[in-house]
């Protein structure tokens, strides 16, 4: 194979690759664009302009799609947004899924404020587990963070995951300096208290109202230092997955993991792939281009069909984001729209 050869045909067979040799096997699928949150770091709190009803994908169609992804290797699909309980029926979505394609794990990033309702039904219909976003543990500043007063019923959710079995649960912290780093070590209490893992989350230039600044961004390295002088860490070997993960060195219960995006970009062997939620593929978070799946879809197009332009899109997968470099751009979308 020509390494970076993207004019070069795709393997015709075998795992999703791409030209760099990374293999694509874990499905992100955003179900909505919409969400009952307007944090900061994602959302004008006016919200933005939503997609029509009719260009989301139904479920029908999503079912489809992650059998097409099954069948080229992915082994986990993560249901994701928007805020995924948002939309209508998912438990129903879930339930399809689990039937269609029983062999891959599904999971599903939300805010939890829709979960203390939403957990049992979920887990039933064949959720295996959640990952909820909290960036605050102070009333005050989870509401100015989310522009929602909603951390009671967050914390609700989450003991409804937990009841429900939606386990391991884990947290993600979006950590931004002046506004949230202060509370690394409470995050690491409390999942001592609760065995639950938080991940703390690099701020990423991904936010509609473009308020990114790099001065803005706490190294997950300095993450690190701040817990490990109060708890001691391990760290855990490395897995796929682009987050490092420790454990408290006394034995104590929880996990802390840090996902470097920006100082740290782990681009080299990442394994992620997306669908928004009117079906455009993208083979990358940042990436600038997508691949129409909807219409082939729509178009009464067979599953071969389908996973040939996968196949092909995920061959001409790009290095990675660059953000680093003085020519990183910014893609198009911001986190809402393109699915955590
Ligand atoms: N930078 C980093 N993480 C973000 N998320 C949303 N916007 C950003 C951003 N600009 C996080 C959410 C959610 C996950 C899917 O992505 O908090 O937990
Ligand atoms: Fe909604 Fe998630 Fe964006 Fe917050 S980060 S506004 S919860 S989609």
């Amino acid at each position: 194979m020509a390494v970076h050869d993207i004019e070069s045909p795709p393997p015709p067979g075998g795992p999703l690759v791409d030209t760099f040799g990374r293999v694509g096997d874990d499905l992100r699928v955003s179900v909505t664009d919409r969400c009952n949150f307007r944090c900061t770091y994602c959302m004008p709190a006016e919200g933005l302009q939503w997609v029509p009803k009719e260009q989301i994908l139904t479920f029908e169609e999503i079912t489809r799609v992650v059998g097409v992804f099954e069948s080229l290797g992915v082994r986990s699909v993560k249901i994701t947004g928007g805020e995924p309980t948002v939309r209508a029926e998912l438990p129903t979505l879930i339930r399809m899924l689990r039937s269609a394609s029983p062999d891959v794990e599904i999971s599903m990033t939300t805010n939890g404020y829709l979960l203390d309702r939403l957990a049992g039904p979920l887990a039933e219909a064949g959720l295996h587990r959640v990952t909820v976003s909290c960036d605050s543990l102070l009333r005050h500043r989870f509401a100015e963070m989310t522009r929602r007063d909603a951390l009671d019923r967050v914390m609700r959710g989450l003991r409804a995951a937990d009841e429900a079995g939606l386990t391991p649960i884990k947290l993600n912290c979006v950590v931004i300096a002046g506004t949230n780093e202060d509370e690394v070590v409470d995050f690491a209490r409390f999942v001592r208290e609760t065995g639950y893992e938080v991940r703390f989350i690099e701020y990423m230039p991904l936010d509609a109202e473009q308020h990114w600044e790099r001065a803005k961004v706490v190294p997950s390295a300095d993450v690190i230092e701040t817990i490990d002088r109060v708890f001691p860490l391990l760290a855990e070997g490395e897995g796929p997955e682009p987050a490092s993960t420790f454990r408290f060195a006394d034995g104590g219960a929880g996990a802390v993991g840090v996902i470097a995006s920006v100082t740290e970009p782990f681009c080299d062997t990442c394994n992620r792939l997306r669908i928004t939620a009117e079906g455009q593929f993208r083979a990358c978070l940042f990436a600038m281009e997508e691949t129409d799946l909807r219409t082939p879809l729509r178009d009464g197009a067979r599953d071969e069909e389908l996973a040939r332009l996968i196949r092909g899109a995920v061959w001409s997968k790009w290095e990675g984001h660059k953000i680093n470099h003085p020519d990183f751009r910014r893609p198009g979308r911001s986190m809402s729209m393109i699915g955590g």
